[in-house]
Protein backbone atom coordinates (compact mmCIF):
# COMPACT_ATOMS: atom_id res chain seq x y z
CA UNK A 1 0.00 0.00 0.00
CA UNK A 2 3.06 2.57 0.78
CA UNK A 3 4.81 1.47 -2.06
CA UNK A 4 1.53 2.21 -3.89
CA UNK A 5 1.27 5.37 -2.24
CA UNK A 6 5.25 6.15 -2.64
CA UNK A 7 4.74 5.59 -5.95
CA UNK A 8 1.81 7.75 -7.27
CA UNK A 9 3.22 10.92 -5.04
CA UNK A 10 6.32 10.46 -7.38
CA UNK A 11 4.65 9.97 -10.68
CA UNK A 12 2.56 13.56 -8.96
CA UNK A 13 5.75 14.95 -8.20
CA UNK A 14 7.39 14.52 -11.69
CA UNK A 15 4.22 15.90 -13.24
CA UNK A 16 4.81 18.95 -10.89
CA UNK A 17 7.96 19.41 -12.90
CA UNK A 18 11.75 19.45 -11.89
CA UNK A 19 11.51 19.20 -7.75
CA UNK A 20 12.14 15.76 -6.58
CA UNK A 21 14.97 15.35 -9.61
CA UNK A 22 16.70 17.52 -7.64
CA UNK A 23 15.93 16.70 -3.96
CA UNK A 24 15.41 13.20 -4.09
CA UNK A 25 17.54 12.12 -7.32
CA UNK A 26 20.49 14.19 -6.60
CA UNK A 27 22.76 10.84 -5.96
CA UNK A 28 22.38 7.82 -8.16
CA UNK A 29 21.05 5.05 -6.48
CA UNK A 30 23.06 2.23 -7.30
CA UNK A 31 26.23 3.48 -5.63
CA UNK A 32 28.58 1.23 -4.06
CA UNK A 33 30.73 1.65 -0.41
CA UNK A 34 33.15 -0.27 0.99
CA UNK A 35 34.16 -0.33 4.36
CA UNK A 36 37.93 -1.33 4.53
CA UNK A 37 39.36 0.38 7.59
CA UNK A 38 43.31 1.59 6.73
CA UNK A 39 45.32 4.45 7.85
CA UNK A 40 44.16 7.75 5.72
CA UNK A 41 46.47 8.39 2.72
CA UNK A 42 45.21 11.83 3.25
CA UNK A 43 45.56 12.99 6.99
CA UNK A 44 47.42 10.09 8.18
CA UNK A 45 50.99 11.61 8.26
CA UNK A 46 51.59 11.72 11.90
CA UNK A 47 49.60 8.41 12.57
CA UNK A 48 51.57 4.93 12.58
CA UNK A 49 48.27 2.59 13.15
CA UNK A 50 44.68 3.30 11.07
CA UNK A 51 41.09 4.38 13.19
CA UNK A 52 39.42 1.20 14.51
CA UNK A 53 36.53 0.29 12.61
CA UNK A 54 34.00 2.19 15.86
CA UNK A 55 36.06 5.17 14.83
CA UNK A 56 35.30 5.09 11.66
CA UNK A 57 31.72 4.33 12.17
CA UNK A 58 31.05 7.13 13.78
CA UNK A 59 33.49 9.40 11.85
CA UNK A 60 32.35 8.40 8.33
CA UNK A 61 29.45 11.12 6.63
CA UNK A 62 29.53 9.54 3.22
CA UNK A 63 26.45 7.61 3.76
CA UNK A 64 24.48 10.39 3.30
CA UNK A 65 26.93 13.32 2.59
CA UNK A 66 27.89 11.56 -1.17
CA UNK A 67 24.59 14.04 -2.09
CA UNK A 68 27.27 16.54 -2.13
CA UNK A 69 29.35 15.27 -5.19
CA UNK A 70 28.25 17.68 -7.32
CA UNK A 71 28.60 20.56 -5.74
CA UNK A 72 32.39 19.47 -4.15
CA UNK A 73 33.01 19.06 -7.76
CA UNK A 74 31.81 22.45 -8.66
CA UNK A 75 33.78 23.83 -5.81
CA UNK A 76 37.21 22.27 -6.61
CA UNK A 77 36.99 23.32 -10.11
CA UNK A 78 36.92 26.77 -8.94
CA UNK A 79 39.08 26.46 -6.72
CA UNK A 80 41.82 24.59 -8.85
CA UNK A 81 41.46 27.61 -11.93
CA UNK A 82 41.55 30.30 -9.60
CA UNK A 83 45.28 28.46 -8.02
CA UNK A 84 46.04 28.29 -11.64
CA UNK A 85 45.73 32.32 -12.46
CA UNK A 86 47.14 33.25 -9.55
CA UNK A 87 50.20 31.04 -10.56
CA UNK A 88 50.11 28.98 -7.31
CA UNK A 89 50.17 25.85 -9.74
CA UNK A 90 50.63 24.97 -13.31
CA UNK A 91 47.80 25.25 -16.14
CA UNK A 92 48.37 21.65 -16.51
CA UNK A 93 48.26 20.28 -13.35
CA UNK A 94 44.85 22.84 -13.27
CA UNK A 95 43.51 21.16 -16.54
CA UNK A 96 44.61 16.96 -15.79
CA UNK A 97 41.94 18.02 -12.00
CA UNK A 98 39.42 18.99 -14.65
CA UNK A 99 39.05 16.05 -16.62
CA UNK A 100 39.70 14.00 -13.81
CA UNK A 101 36.73 15.86 -11.97
CA UNK A 102 35.19 15.56 -15.10
CA UNK A 103 35.74 11.36 -15.20
CA UNK A 104 34.68 11.75 -11.54
CA UNK A 105 31.46 13.01 -12.40
CA UNK A 106 30.45 10.73 -14.86
CA UNK A 107 31.78 7.35 -12.51
CA UNK A 108 29.41 8.99 -9.90
CA UNK A 109 26.68 9.60 -12.17
CA UNK A 110 26.90 6.10 -14.04
CA UNK A 111 26.97 4.31 -10.76
CA UNK A 112 30.49 2.81 -10.94
CA UNK A 113 31.87 4.96 -8.28
CA UNK A 114 33.39 3.09 -5.22
CA UNK A 115 32.48 4.89 -1.80
CA UNK A 116 34.69 4.20 0.61
CA UNK A 117 34.06 4.48 4.43
CA UNK A 118 37.35 4.62 5.26
CA UNK A 119 37.62 7.63 3.24
CA UNK A 120 35.10 9.18 5.46
CA UNK A 121 33.33 11.99 3.26
CA UNK A 122 32.54 12.97 -0.23
CA UNK A 123 35.82 15.49 -0.07
CA UNK A 124 38.24 12.74 0.77
CA UNK A 125 36.59 10.14 -1.58
CA UNK A 126 36.60 12.46 -4.27
CA UNK A 127 40.17 13.54 -3.77
CA UNK A 128 41.61 9.74 -3.44
CA UNK A 129 39.91 9.03 -6.67
CA UNK A 130 41.45 12.00 -8.64
CA UNK A 131 44.86 11.04 -7.34
CA UNK A 132 44.05 7.62 -8.53
CA UNK A 133 43.28 8.97 -12.19
CA UNK A 134 45.88 11.55 -12.41
CA UNK A 135 48.49 11.04 -10.02
CA UNK A 136 50.34 13.99 -8.32
CA UNK A 137 48.41 17.28 -9.75
CA UNK A 138 45.55 15.53 -7.62
CA UNK A 139 48.00 16.29 -4.47
CA UNK A 140 47.93 20.21 -5.49
CA UNK A 141 44.76 20.66 -5.50
CA UNK A 142 43.67 21.09 -1.56
CA UNK A 143 46.71 23.95 -1.61
CA UNK A 144 45.37 26.92 0.28
CA UNK A 145 42.08 25.06 0.68
CA UNK A 146 41.05 23.04 3.91
CA UNK A 147 38.20 20.58 4.20
CA UNK A 148 36.55 22.91 6.53
CA UNK A 149 36.24 25.81 4.29
CA UNK A 150 35.11 23.18 1.49
CA UNK A 151 32.45 21.62 3.28
CA UNK A 152 30.43 25.15 4.32
CA UNK A 153 31.05 25.84 0.20
CA UNK A 154 29.63 22.22 -0.81
CA UNK A 155 26.92 22.68 1.50
CA UNK A 156 25.91 26.87 0.62
CA UNK A 157 25.90 25.68 -2.97
CA UNK A 158 23.20 22.15 -2.02
CA UNK A 159 21.16 24.49 -0.02
CA UNK A 160 21.01 27.10 -2.54
CA UNK A 161 20.35 24.76 -5.26
CA UNK A 162 17.17 23.44 -2.86
CA UNK A 163 15.77 27.01 -1.97
CA UNK A 164 15.59 27.99 -5.50
CA UNK A 165 13.93 24.09 -6.11
CA UNK A 166 11.62 24.98 -3.22
CA UNK A 167 10.54 28.58 -4.52
CA UNK A 168 9.45 26.75 -7.79
CA UNK A 169 7.81 23.87 -6.09
CA UNK A 170 6.29 26.87 -3.92
CA UNK A 171 4.88 28.58 -7.25
CA UNK A 172 3.62 25.49 -8.71
CA UNK A 173 1.19 24.71 -5.98
CA UNK A 174 0.72 28.69 -5.74
CA UNK A 175 -0.63 28.31 -9.60
CA UNK A 176 -2.81 25.17 -8.70
CA UNK A 177 -4.52 26.96 -5.67
CA UNK A 178 -4.93 30.13 -7.98
CA UNK A 179 -6.38 28.00 -11.39
CA UNK A 180 -8.79 26.25 -8.59
CA UNK A 181 -9.37 29.39 -6.84
CA UNK A 182 -10.58 31.55 -10.37
CA UNK A 183 -12.91 27.65 -11.45
CA UNK A 184 -14.79 27.83 -8.29
CA UNK A 185 -14.89 32.01 -7.19
CA UNK A 186 -18.77 31.62 -7.47
CA UNK A 187 -18.95 28.66 -4.76
CA UNK A 188 -20.19 29.65 -1.39
CA UNK A 189 -18.97 27.46 1.73
CA UNK A 190 -19.40 28.02 5.34
CA UNK A 191 -16.07 29.71 6.79
CA UNK A 192 -15.49 28.72 10.73
CA UNK A 193 -14.24 30.10 13.36
CA UNK A 194 -13.22 27.48 16.47
CA UNK A 195 -14.50 25.43 14.06
CA UNK A 196 -18.02 26.61 14.08
CA UNK A 197 -19.79 27.98 11.45
CA UNK A 198 -18.99 31.70 11.48
CA UNK A 199 -20.30 33.72 8.19
CA UNK A 200 -20.85 32.17 4.48
CA UNK A 201 -17.58 32.68 2.36
CA UNK A 202 -16.13 31.35 -0.94
CA UNK A 203 -14.31 28.40 -1.97
CA UNK A 204 -11.74 30.69 -3.68
CA UNK A 205 -11.15 32.92 -1.30
CA UNK A 206 -10.45 30.16 0.71
CA UNK A 207 -7.95 28.85 -1.33
CA UNK A 208 -6.64 32.27 -1.72
CA UNK A 209 -5.75 32.53 1.74
CA UNK A 210 -3.18 29.92 1.00
CA UNK A 211 -1.92 31.62 -1.75
CA UNK A 212 -0.98 34.58 0.34
CA UNK A 213 0.63 32.04 3.07
CA UNK A 214 2.46 30.61 0.36
CA UNK A 215 3.65 33.68 -0.79
CA UNK A 216 5.32 34.86 2.34
CA UNK A 217 7.20 31.41 2.28
CA UNK A 218 8.58 32.31 -0.73
CA UNK A 219 10.17 35.54 0.66
CA UNK A 220 11.66 33.73 3.61
CA UNK A 221 13.58 31.26 1.44
CA UNK A 222 14.11 33.78 -0.83
CA UNK A 223 15.76 36.35 2.19
CA UNK A 224 17.28 33.55 3.00
CA UNK A 225 19.38 32.86 0.16
CA UNK A 226 20.37 36.09 -0.04
CA UNK A 227 22.03 36.22 3.42
CA UNK A 228 23.16 32.43 2.54
CA UNK A 229 25.16 34.00 -0.88
CA UNK A 230 28.83 34.72 0.45
CA UNK A 231 31.57 32.53 -0.62
CA UNK A 232 33.38 30.47 2.23
CA UNK A 233 36.08 29.01 -0.18
CA UNK A 234 40.01 30.32 0.54
CA UNK A 235 39.06 30.53 4.24
CA UNK A 236 41.12 27.50 4.42
CA UNK A 237 40.89 25.73 8.04
CA UNK A 238 39.89 29.26 9.93
CA UNK A 239 42.92 31.91 9.11
CA UNK A 240 42.95 32.15 5.90
CA UNK A 241 46.00 31.40 3.81
CA UNK A 242 49.46 33.00 2.80
CA UNK A 243 49.06 31.76 -0.52
CA UNK A 244 48.26 35.23 -2.64
CA UNK A 245 44.83 33.63 -3.22
CA UNK A 246 42.29 35.11 -5.34
CA UNK A 247 38.70 34.72 -3.44
CA UNK A 248 36.40 36.97 -5.19
CA UNK A 249 37.48 34.60 -8.45
CA UNK A 250 36.20 31.38 -7.14
CA UNK A 251 33.09 33.32 -5.41
CA UNK A 252 32.49 35.11 -8.37
CA UNK A 253 32.22 31.24 -10.58
CA UNK A 254 30.59 29.95 -8.07
CA UNK A 255 27.77 32.30 -8.33
CA UNK A 256 28.23 33.78 -5.26
CA UNK A 257 27.75 37.35 -4.64
CA UNK A 258 31.11 38.11 -2.93
CA UNK A 259 33.62 36.34 -0.35
CA UNK A 260 32.45 36.04 3.15
CA UNK A 261 34.41 38.58 4.77
CA UNK A 262 35.72 36.84 7.80
CA UNK A 263 37.90 33.61 7.49
CA UNK A 264 36.66 32.53 11.11
CA UNK A 265 33.13 33.37 10.64
CA UNK A 266 32.78 31.32 6.95
CA UNK A 267 33.93 27.74 8.30
CA UNK A 268 31.78 28.25 11.62
CA UNK A 269 28.59 29.86 10.08
CA UNK A 270 25.62 27.70 9.65
CA UNK A 271 22.74 29.81 9.55
CA UNK A 272 22.30 29.23 6.18
CA UNK A 273 21.26 25.95 7.33
CA UNK A 274 19.19 27.47 10.11
CA UNK A 275 17.58 29.98 8.07
CA UNK A 276 16.31 26.68 5.58
CA UNK A 277 15.01 24.89 8.90
CA UNK A 278 12.94 27.81 9.96
CA UNK A 279 11.32 28.81 6.55
CA UNK A 280 10.65 25.15 6.29
CA UNK A 281 9.21 24.23 9.35
CA UNK A 282 7.00 27.65 8.58
CA UNK A 283 5.68 26.16 5.58
CA UNK A 284 5.61 22.63 6.52
CA UNK A 285 2.96 24.22 9.14
CA UNK A 286 1.33 25.80 6.31
CA UNK A 287 1.07 22.73 4.32
CA UNK A 288 -0.03 20.69 7.46
CA UNK A 289 -2.86 23.44 8.02
CA UNK A 290 -4.11 22.72 4.74
CA UNK A 291 -3.92 18.96 4.81
CA UNK A 292 -5.96 19.09 7.90
CA UNK A 293 -8.65 20.77 5.93
CA UNK A 294 -8.61 18.36 3.35
CA UNK A 295 -9.24 15.93 5.77
CA UNK A 296 -11.98 17.72 7.05
CA UNK A 297 -13.58 18.69 3.70
CA UNK A 298 -12.62 14.77 2.30
CA UNK A 299 -14.54 13.43 5.00
CA UNK A 300 -18.25 11.59 4.86
CA UNK A 301 -19.68 14.19 7.35
CA UNK A 302 -18.06 17.47 5.48
CA UNK A 303 -18.27 15.86 2.02
CA UNK A 304 -17.24 19.17 0.92
CA UNK A 305 -14.37 17.91 -1.74
CA UNK A 306 -13.67 14.71 -3.53
CA UNK A 307 -10.06 13.90 -3.64
CA UNK A 308 -8.95 11.71 -6.51
CA UNK A 309 -8.00 8.15 -6.36
CA UNK A 310 -4.43 9.72 -7.06
CA UNK A 311 -4.17 10.61 -4.02
CA UNK A 312 -6.20 8.47 -1.71
CA UNK A 313 -5.84 5.21 -0.66
CA UNK A 314 -8.47 2.23 0.38
CA UNK A 315 -8.26 -0.19 3.44
CA UNK A 316 -7.31 -3.90 3.42
CA UNK A 317 -10.63 -4.94 5.21
CA UNK A 318 -12.89 -2.08 5.10
CA UNK A 319 -14.37 -2.18 1.34
CA UNK A 320 -16.08 1.24 1.16
CA UNK A 321 -12.33 3.32 2.54
CA UNK A 322 -11.06 6.25 0.41
CA UNK A 323 -8.42 7.52 2.82
CA UNK A 324 -6.74 10.40 2.55
CA UNK A 325 -3.34 9.48 3.17
CA UNK A 326 -1.18 11.55 1.10
CA UNK A 327 -3.07 14.63 3.50
CA UNK A 328 -2.38 13.02 7.17
CA UNK A 329 1.34 12.50 5.38
CA UNK A 330 1.56 16.28 4.99
CA UNK A 331 0.24 17.27 7.99
CA UNK A 332 2.63 14.67 9.80
CA UNK A 333 5.57 15.77 7.96
CA UNK A 334 6.45 19.05 10.53
CA UNK A 335 7.24 16.48 12.67
CA UNK A 336 10.07 16.00 10.58
CA UNK A 337 10.85 19.03 9.45
CA UNK A 338 11.03 20.84 13.06
CA UNK A 339 12.45 18.47 14.45
CA UNK A 340 15.35 18.91 12.20
CA UNK A 341 15.58 22.29 12.62
CA UNK A 342 15.64 21.64 16.65
CA UNK A 343 18.26 19.15 16.49
CA UNK A 344 20.83 21.64 14.22
CA UNK A 345 19.76 24.79 16.72
CA UNK A 346 21.16 22.15 19.74
CA UNK A 347 24.06 20.92 17.95
CA UNK A 348 25.22 24.73 17.18
CA UNK A 349 24.03 25.72 20.56
CA UNK A 350 27.68 26.48 22.97
CA UNK A 351 29.41 25.52 19.98
CA UNK A 352 33.10 27.41 20.23
CA UNK A 353 34.43 28.93 16.90
CA UNK A 354 36.00 27.76 14.54
CA UNK A 355 35.32 24.24 13.01
CA UNK A 356 34.26 21.35 14.81
CA UNK A 357 33.17 17.56 14.13
CA UNK A 358 30.09 18.26 15.58
CA UNK A 359 29.58 20.64 12.44
CA UNK A 360 29.25 17.09 10.77
CA UNK A 361 25.54 16.11 12.10
CA UNK A 362 24.00 19.64 10.11
CA UNK A 363 23.69 17.61 7.23
CA UNK A 364 21.09 14.52 7.80
CA UNK A 365 18.21 16.72 9.17
CA UNK A 366 18.81 18.97 5.93
CA UNK A 367 18.58 16.56 3.55
CA UNK A 368 16.21 14.68 5.77
CA UNK A 369 14.03 18.17 5.90
CA UNK A 370 14.35 19.03 2.42
CA UNK A 371 13.57 15.04 1.28
CA UNK A 372 10.19 15.67 3.81
CA UNK A 373 9.36 19.27 2.30
CA UNK A 374 9.60 18.38 -1.57
CA UNK A 375 7.30 15.55 -1.61
CA UNK A 376 5.08 17.55 0.76
CA UNK A 377 4.66 20.18 -1.78
CA UNK A 378 4.71 18.30 -4.60
CA UNK A 379 2.15 15.71 -3.15
CA UNK A 380 -0.46 18.69 -2.26
CA UNK A 381 -0.14 20.31 -6.00
CA UNK A 382 -1.24 16.83 -7.35
CA UNK A 383 -3.71 17.26 -4.41
CA UNK A 384 -4.84 20.51 -5.52
CA UNK A 385 -5.20 19.92 -9.55
CA UNK A 386 -7.38 17.28 -8.89
CA UNK A 387 -9.77 17.92 -5.68
CA UNK A 388 -13.38 18.62 -6.97
CA UNK A 389 -15.34 20.69 -4.82
CA UNK A 390 -18.82 20.03 -3.94
CA UNK A 391 -20.94 23.26 -4.27
CA UNK A 392 -24.28 21.08 -2.61
CA UNK A 393 -22.67 19.54 0.25
CA UNK A 394 -21.30 23.44 1.18
CA UNK A 395 -24.69 24.85 0.65
CA UNK A 396 -26.66 21.89 2.64
CA UNK A 397 -23.99 22.22 5.93
CA UNK A 398 -24.45 26.63 5.62
CA UNK A 399 -28.54 25.20 6.67
CA UNK A 400 -27.27 25.27 10.03
CA UNK A 401 -25.43 27.41 12.81
CA UNK A 402 -27.05 30.54 11.26
CA UNK A 403 -24.33 32.16 9.49
CA UNK A 404 -26.08 35.60 8.28
CA UNK A 405 -26.09 36.24 11.75
CA UNK A 406 -24.34 39.10 11.30
CA UNK A 407 -25.90 40.40 8.02
CA UNK A 408 -29.01 40.73 9.84
CA UNK A 409 -26.85 42.72 12.66
CA UNK A 410 -25.18 44.95 10.03
CA UNK A 411 -28.90 45.36 8.33
CA UNK A 412 -30.29 46.96 11.11
CA UNK A 413 -27.15 49.38 11.48
CA UNK A 414 -27.10 50.58 8.41
CA UNK A 415 -31.22 50.39 7.27
CA UNK A 416 -32.17 51.41 11.16
CA UNK A 417 -29.34 53.34 12.37
CA UNK A 418 -28.60 51.46 15.57
CA UNK A 419 -25.97 50.70 17.07
CA UNK A 420 -24.00 47.76 15.97
CA UNK A 421 -23.78 46.35 20.04
CA UNK A 422 -27.47 46.90 20.08
CA UNK A 423 -28.19 45.42 16.79
CA UNK A 424 -25.91 42.51 17.77
CA UNK A 425 -27.96 41.48 20.76
CA UNK A 426 -30.75 41.77 18.57
CA UNK A 427 -30.10 39.94 16.35
CA UNK A 428 -29.30 37.37 18.99
CA UNK A 429 -32.66 37.10 20.16
CA UNK A 430 -33.87 36.75 16.62
CA UNK A 431 -31.47 33.59 16.31
CA UNK A 432 -32.79 31.86 19.36
CA UNK A 433 -36.67 32.54 18.06
CA UNK A 434 -35.47 30.65 14.59
CA UNK A 435 -33.19 28.04 16.52
CA UNK A 436 -37.10 27.30 18.38
CA UNK A 437 -39.00 27.09 15.71
CA UNK A 438 -36.05 24.99 13.77
CA UNK A 439 -35.71 27.13 10.87
CA UNK A 440 -32.94 29.01 9.14
CA UNK A 441 -32.96 33.08 9.49
CA UNK A 442 -33.35 33.03 6.04
CA UNK A 443 -36.72 30.97 6.08
CA UNK A 444 -38.52 32.56 8.82
CA UNK A 445 -41.32 34.84 8.38
CA UNK A 446 -41.06 39.16 8.09
CA UNK A 447 -43.91 39.32 10.75
CA UNK A 448 -41.80 37.16 13.80
CA UNK A 449 -38.58 38.93 12.52
CA UNK A 450 -40.87 42.21 13.39
CA UNK A 451 -42.46 41.03 16.53
CA UNK A 452 -38.75 41.54 17.65
CA UNK A 453 -37.70 44.60 15.86
CA UNK A 454 -40.66 46.46 14.69
CA UNK A 455 -38.75 48.78 12.14
CA UNK A 456 -37.31 46.06 10.10
CA UNK A 457 -38.48 46.60 6.61
CA UNK A 458 -39.62 43.76 3.88
CA UNK A 459 -36.34 44.81 1.95
CA UNK A 460 -34.76 41.97 4.63
CA UNK A 461 -35.79 39.44 2.53
CA UNK A 462 -33.60 37.88 0.06
CA UNK A 463 -30.41 40.26 2.44
CA UNK A 464 -30.02 37.03 4.83
CA UNK A 465 -29.16 34.02 2.00
CA UNK A 466 -25.81 32.79 2.12
CA UNK A 467 -24.97 34.15 -1.64
CA UNK A 468 -25.67 37.60 -0.72
CA UNK A 469 -24.03 37.12 1.99
CA UNK A 470 -21.10 36.31 0.42
CA UNK A 471 -21.60 38.81 -2.12
CA UNK A 472 -21.78 41.89 -0.18
CA UNK A 473 -18.22 41.49 1.59
CA UNK A 474 -17.08 43.53 -1.28
CA UNK A 475 -14.66 45.17 0.82
CA UNK A 476 -10.73 44.87 0.67
CA UNK A 477 -9.30 41.58 1.20
CA UNK A 478 -12.98 40.40 1.22
CA UNK A 479 -14.83 36.89 0.14
CA UNK A 480 -16.88 38.14 -2.48
CA UNK A 481 -16.90 36.27 -5.71
CA UNK A 482 -15.84 39.80 -7.54
CA UNK A 483 -13.32 40.84 -5.01
CA UNK A 484 -11.69 37.54 -4.84
CA UNK A 485 -11.84 37.93 -9.01
CA UNK A 486 -9.38 40.54 -8.23
CA UNK A 487 -7.38 39.07 -5.36
CA UNK A 488 -6.62 36.37 -8.10
CA UNK A 489 -5.65 38.72 -10.58
CA UNK A 490 -3.40 40.78 -8.35
CA UNK A 491 -1.80 37.97 -6.75
CA UNK A 492 -0.79 36.42 -10.29
CA UNK A 493 0.72 39.47 -11.34
CA UNK A 494 2.82 39.68 -7.38
CA UNK A 495 4.09 36.01 -7.05
CA UNK A 496 4.66 35.96 -11.13
CA UNK A 497 2.58 33.36 -11.80
CA UNK A 498 1.26 32.95 -15.04
N1 LIG B 1 32.84 15.63 6.71
C1 LIG B 1 33.17 16.85 7.38
C2 LIG B 1 31.88 17.62 7.68
O1 LIG B 1 30.91 17.37 7.08
C3 LIG B 1 34.05 17.71 6.55
C4 LIG B 1 34.88 18.66 7.31
C5 LIG B 1 35.95 17.95 8.07
N2 LIG B 1 36.87 18.84 8.69
C6 LIG B 1 37.68 18.46 9.68
N3 LIG B 1 38.46 19.37 10.17
N4 LIG B 1 37.67 17.26 10.13
O2 LIG B 1 31.83 18.47 8.52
Amino acid sequence: MMQFLAENLMKAAYKTKRFLTLLVVDMPKNHKISSISSKSSIWGGRFSSGPSQLMNDINASISYDRRLYRQDIAGSKAHASMLAACEIISQEDCEAIHSGLNQITTEIEAGQFVFSEALEDIHMNIENRLFQLIGEPAQRLHTARSRNDQVATDFKLWVRELLEAIDQALADLQAALLDKAEAHAEVVMPGFTHLQTAQPITFGFHLMAYVEMLGRDRGRFTDAKVRLNESPLGAAALAGTSFPIDRHMTANSLGFDRPSANAMDAVSDRDFALEFLSAAAICSVHLSRFAEELVIWSSDQFGFITLSDAFTTGSSIMPQKRNPDAAELVRAKPGRIIGALNGLLIVLKGLPLAYSKDMQEDKEGVFNAADALGIALAATTGMVRDMKPQPDAMLAALKTGFPTATDLADYMVRELGMPFREAHHASGIIVATAATKGLGLEDIDLKDLQAIEPRIKPDIIGLLSVTNSAAARTSFGGTAPDEVRTQIAHARHRFTIG
